[in-house]
């Protein structure tokens, strides 16, 4: 976080970045962290906490087709929450149900296309049932592509990748001499998605977290001590000023 963001005054100069519309990241990817903290810090249950993240994803979600931001990818249940407690890892399923089922319309309405990544066999059914209705409800839209990461892990999805891939060489259908990066990246759940401009984590942690492993090669990383249900659409113009001021090189000079 830039000092100068701090005080009252200066988040109205925060209001007032000028974004470059030329230069926008094409995908941004968002760890929500910070949403168990938030709770606590306000006595309330860690699934208050959860619930009122819910709350910025409506907003993000908003603000990047506002921005024209093709992609966007939020890492809400990871390959490892499982070790959560019984009632936390339920309420979160129950979240992902409860919003899919009062904002599907309303996001198929304004062209969003949803895709989860992750294997969402491990769902309990409601969740399931959800997840394929609205994927397979807004798969023709041309708008923001959401990306939901659930039940997602970086390491998980290169595994299956593997397997995807011994399976066909096996089977004939692909050349091992053919596998480099375009290939396997077929074989990932983001197949279609570009690699993530810039990745956001807010909550003051700064790891990735068995995140997009593979997509984040190149991606710019943005930190912030807000906590996920605090972070506002000033906060991710922050996030994308600051990517604009910086010199992307890929490994060139
Ligand atoms: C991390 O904060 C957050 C999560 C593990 C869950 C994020 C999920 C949602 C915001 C809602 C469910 C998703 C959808 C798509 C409706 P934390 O609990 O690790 O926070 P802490 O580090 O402060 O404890």
């Amino acid at each position: 976080m830039l000092d100068i963001f701090k005080t009252n005054k200066d988040k109205k100069k925060r209001e007032e970045l000028v974004l470059d519309k030329d230069n926008m990241p094409r995908h941004i990817a968002i760890i929500m962290d910070g949403n168990g903290r938030w709770a606590k810090q306000r006595k309330l249950p860690r699934t208050m906490g959860h619930k009122a993240g819910v709350e910025t994803i409506r907003r993000v979600i908003k603000e990047t087709h506002i921005l024209g931001i093709k992609y966007l990818t939020l890492y809400a249940f990871s390959t490892e929450n499982w070790k959560r407690p019984k009632d936390e890892v339920s309420a979160l399923m129950r979240l992902l149900v409860e919003y899919l089922r009062s904002e599907l319309q309303e996001l198929n309405k304004n062209g969003v296309v949803i895709k989860i990544l992750g294997d969402i066999n491990m769902l309990p059914k409601d969740a399931q049932n959800e997840v394929k209705e609205a994927i397979e409800l807004t798969k023709n839209n041309t708008g923001v592509v959401l990306n939901i990461a659930f039940n997602y892990g970086g390491r998980d999805e290169i595994i299956r990748a593997v397997k995807l891939v011994s399976n066909d060489v096996k089977s004939g259908k692909l050349n091992i001499e053919d596998i480099d990066e375009k290939a396997l990246e077929k074989y990932l759940y983001t197949n279609g998605t570009p690699d993530p401009d810039l990745i956001i984590r807010p909550s003051g942690e700064q790891r990735i977290s068995n995140f997009l492993l593979w997509q984040c090669a190149y991606s710019e990383f943005w930190y912030s001590n807000v906590c996920w249900p605090d972070f506002k659409e000033e906060h991710l113009h922050e996030a994308i000023y600051d990517y604009q001021h910086r010199d992307r090189r890929y490994g060139g000079v």
